[in-house]
């Protein structure tokens, strides 16, 4: 398919039998990292992928994001093959390395719009609202090796909120950070995709995570050739209360369903 044409009706996010393979590793080998990945995310959801350390979900993503091709199958966004990346995809990456070192937090958060001509009158108030949402409105004037790991990761965050993709592509976007700014940012970020409805494919390693945020959850089986083993449809009300019965066995299952995966036997009780 050329890059333009569209499929009616298709998913927000679409993978087809998709494989990636890395091809030429220091030994001369390569290492089959996805194989037969089908995911169909739907136009506005949000859509959890957890799985083992080294399973594929970054690769998966990449992929989404247009940074990686597949060596089988096909990848769309919104009905188009993925070529490269677009500004209709944003992405939150793992490590806090994705920032402009040479400008400010301020001027971080502001690239998008600046870049776009959108004037400073229009952008000015959505900056500062996201720099006051993601609490670094007072460290706006700092530059990123000022920063702390996880202040570095909330100006990645609030610069592609910024940017309002129509995706959000976020891969372990909370890992770096404390306990109670993680909570207050999944709030947040829970409360920004029920007002805006953006389709989110969330990459966490946290099975609560997973649970408080998303409409589905893929386990992604462990590799080589990795894909996704299960879907688990979330059908708790929002707002969502932890420790909730239902809660507590959903956390249950996923955690069997990634012990599985992982290879990990369940926990057998013993008496002394
Ligand atoms: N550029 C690359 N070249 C070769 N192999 C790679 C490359 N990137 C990733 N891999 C391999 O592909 C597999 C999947 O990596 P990936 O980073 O997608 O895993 P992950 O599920 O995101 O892991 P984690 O949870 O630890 O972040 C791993 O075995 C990794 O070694
Ligand atoms: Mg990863």
């Amino acid at each position: 398919m050329t890059e333009g044409s569209t499929t009616p009706g298709a998913s927000a996010v679409s993978l087809r039998d998709v494989a990636l393979r890395f091809e030429g590793g220091r030994d001369g080998s390569d290492y089959l990292a996805l194989q037969s990945v089908h995911l169909q995310v739907r136009d506005g959801e949000f859509f959890c992928l957890l799985g083992p350390s080294g399973c594929g979900k970054t690769s998966l993503l990449n992929l989404v994001a247009g940074f990686l091709s597949p060596t089988a199958g096909e990848v769309q966004v919104q009905g188009q093959s993925v070529k490269c990346p677009r500004r209709d995809r944003g992405v939150v990456f793992q490590s806090d390395r994705a920032l402009f070192d040479w400008l400010t937090v301020e001027e971080n958060v502001s690239f998008g719009p600046r870049m776009l001509g959108v004037s400073e009158t229009v952008w000015r108030p959505d900056v500062e609202s996201m720099l006051r949402l993601v609490g670094l409105w007072d460290h706006r004037s700092k530059l990123p090796r000022e920063l702390s790991g996880g202040m570095k990761q909330r100006v990645q965050i609030a610069r592609v909120l910024a940017n309002d993709p129509d995706i959000l592509l976020m891969d372990e976007p909370f890992a770096a950070l404390d306990a109670h700014t993680r909570a207050h940012l999944q709030k947040e970020v829970s409360r920004i995709w029920s007002a805006s409805r953006r389709t989110v494919l969330f990459v966490t390693h946290d099975i609560a995570e997973a649970i408080w945020l998303a409409d589905r959850i893929g386990i992604m089986t462990r590799g080589p050739g990795s894909s996704i083993g299960q879907i688990f449809e979330v059908t708790l009300p929002r707002p969502r209360a932890r420790m909730t019965a239902a809660f507590i066995d959903l956390f249950n299952q996923l955690s069997e369903a990634i012990d599985q995966q992982a290879g990990v036997s369940p926990l057998v009780e013993t008496r002394a």
